[in-house]
């Protein structure tokens, strides 16, 4: 699907950005793995969080869709999950990574795995390695690949040093040491978004984090109550970055997530000179909130100069390092991220893409192993981009469109369904003429 996005007048409105999609995968999944009713608000209605709910509803999960949008009722089965089933995780990498850390530990249990063509192209080694040391069988297409099955092993704790900073990773080790016997120990080399320690230690595991060591024991039963998830700052980031780039725009974002690992792109975008007010939680290194703290921002344009995004910056801004080569566009003098391999192997090569789909829009823009380098030119002509099915990839076709000399053509526009159904609607809200 092609789609148009012409330069535009001043944005000016408010927005409340759908719900978090990390946090809706792991409410889904965690509501599952409580024995008690679980109650969710603000559950993000899109493809990647309706293929987590239909994957727990096969693990033995009842999950209630509620009157008002977002709103959930999942009656678990509890840690132990139903013995068999197959999982389609369409294009949700989380859930591919996340939901073999429930199973792997659950002898006698069988499980397959598959998804979608891009999903086939990303890698589930990453989880495979950590798991089939701690006692994990996982029969993966080329070792590494989906389709995959997952039968149930007794698992022992182990301590793992991830080779690379990936929240998904982190949590899929954690979760499996819920049913592994003794402490599991994982050590991240960068502190990367926290949300599934939060909810193991509001949902009462033993869970406690000292620097770089977060460290789980064997827990048996989880208990939630509610959770609320709040706005997703990785699609609010579009909008964030579009006020910033349309010249006169001002914008208002409510109950966005505020927590501390998820809003990097903000600090990066405030100190390359954008104006952006609101009550961000403060980092928190060597801590675990219980909380899930939310914000309202307030954010204006203004002129903007390059900086240089280092490698322990980028997991807590992983999803929105396309939106930092857009900046870089329009500031003055360089903009250099490093440190950011891991973005070559998310829904689309995200060096390679962001950096051929922008050059095809005009701008100055080199990649380079591990990240890219931006020359700032004051503006972007426009042209046509291709998505490659990347969610991300679209959005920011489309904010480049607004901010562009002579507007982009996104061909992929569908791909953002993926995580933001109401992306157009959203943004179309915030135009006002000329
Ligand atoms: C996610 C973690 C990140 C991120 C992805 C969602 C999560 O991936 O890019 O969109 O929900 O844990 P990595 O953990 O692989 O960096």
């Amino acid at each position: 699907m092609k789609r148009r996005f012409d330069p535009s007048g001043p944005l000016r409105g408010t927005l409340r950005a759908p719900g978090d999609k990390s946090l809706s995968h792991r409410a889904a999944l965690f509501g599952a793995m409580c024995d008690d009713p679980v109650q969710v608000t603000g559950y993000l209605e899109a493809a990647d969080t309706y293929s987590t709910l239909n994957a727990v509803r096969a693990l033995g999960a009842l999950v209630e869709e509620g009157a008002d949008p977002g709103t959930l009722t999942i009656r678990g089965p509890g840690l132990r999950a139903a013995t068999e089933a197959h999982i389609d995780v369409g294009n949700a990498g989380t859930l591919m990574r996340l939901a073999p850390g429930w199973l792997a530990g659950q002898p006698g249990g069988e499980w397959s795995f598959d998804g979608d063509e891009s999903i086939r192209r990303r890698p589930v080694d990453r989880v495979a390695i950590p798991l089939r040391q701690m006692g994990a069988w996982i029969d993966a297409h080329e070792h590494r690949f989906a389709p995959f099955t997952v039968h149930g092993m007794p698992l022992r704790g182990i301590e793992y040093t991830l080779p690379v900073a990936s929240a998904q990773v982190k949590s899929c080790v954690l979760i499996a040491g819920l049913l592994a016997s003794g402490t599991t120990t994982v050590i991240e080399p960068e502190p990367s978004r926290d949300h599934t320690e939060r909810l193991l230690a509001r949902a009462g595991a033993q869970i406690s984090r000292d620097g770089d060591r977060i460290v789980l024991t064997q827990h048996d039963e989880l208990e939630l109550g509610d959770i609320h998830v709040p706005g997703d700052p990785s699609s609010a980031a579009f909008h964030i970055a579009a006020a910033i780039l349309v010249k006169g725009s001002r914008i208002v974002i409510e109950d966005m997530s505020a927590n501390w690992t998820r809003t990097g792109f903000v600090r990066i975008a405030e100190r390359m000179g954008a104006v952006v007010i609101g009550d961000l939680e403060a980092p928190r290194p060597g801590e675990i909130p219980h909380d899930e703290p939310v914000c309202e921002l307030d954010v204006a344009s203004g002129p903007l100069v390059g900086t240089v995004v280092e490698a322990h910056e980028v997991p807590l801004a992983i999803d929105e390092l396309p939106l930092v080569a857009l900046l870089g566009c329009f500031a003055e003098g360089e903009t250099i991220v490093r440190g950011a391999q891991e973005l070559r192997v998310k829904e689309s090569d995200r060096i390679a893409t962001v950096v051929d789909g922008l050059r095809g829009l005009g701008a100055t823009i080199e990649a380079t192993e591990d990240g890219f380098v931006v020359t700032g030119t004051g503006g972007l002509r426009g042209g046509t981009i291709k998505t490659h099915g990347d969610h991300r990839l679209a959005m920011l076709g489309a904010v480049a469109g607004l901010a562009s000399r002579e507007g982009v053509e996104v061909d992929g526009m569908e791909a953002a369904e993926v995580s933001y159904p109401r992306f157009e609607t959203d943004l179309q809200s915030l135009f006002t003429s000329r």
